[in-house]
């Protein structure tokens, strides 16, 4: 798998009556090492988080419960992915605007990120963005 773009994988789940349960373990399982994790959860359903994207961060995004859509924008145009399945991961690279919205009632979405918290890596800003991402292609 080439990890240049925006892309949903496939994460290993180990099937069982019991409970399912899917495992992401280094190395190998995405294109960089944690450094953090965080969870959004009591989204009130169909509402979204504010859209921004990262300088340096990549990130996998996970829903554990429930299901959400996620835009990304950048050089690769713009994608929209649901997500509704914990053993899948939408891969985002670094320099990517990404927003998460309709939400259903109850859902958990994980974030794994390769960086420590960090506002100056943020770029909240579309236009902004935008801008950075035309003179990048020129
Ligand atoms: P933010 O990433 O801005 O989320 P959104 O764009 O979806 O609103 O985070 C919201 C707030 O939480 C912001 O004030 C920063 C804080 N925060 C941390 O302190 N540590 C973290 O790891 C993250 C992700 C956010």
């Amino acid at each position: 798998m080439e990890w240049n773009k925006p892309q949903l994988f496939d994460i290993v789940k180990i099937a069982d009556p019991r409970g399912n349960l899917s495992v992401l373990q280094m190395p190998g399982a995405m294109p960089f090492e944690m450094a953090r994790s965080y969870w959004i959860t009591d989204v009130p359903g169909g509402d979204m988080r504010t859209g921004h994207a990262y300088r340096q961060s990549q990130e996998v995004i996970i829903a554990l419960s429930g299901s959400f859509e996620i835009c990304t924008k950048g050089i690769h145009g713009e994608l929209v992915y649901k997500l509704s399945r914990a053993d899948r991961g939408l891969y985002v690279p670094a320099m990517t605007w990404r927003e998460i919205y309709n939400f259903a009632t109850n859902s958990a979405a994980l974030i794994v990120s390769s960086s420590l918290y960090d506002e100056s890596d943020y770029i909240r800003d579309l236009e902004y963005f935008n801008e950075i991402i035309k003179q990048s292609a020129q």
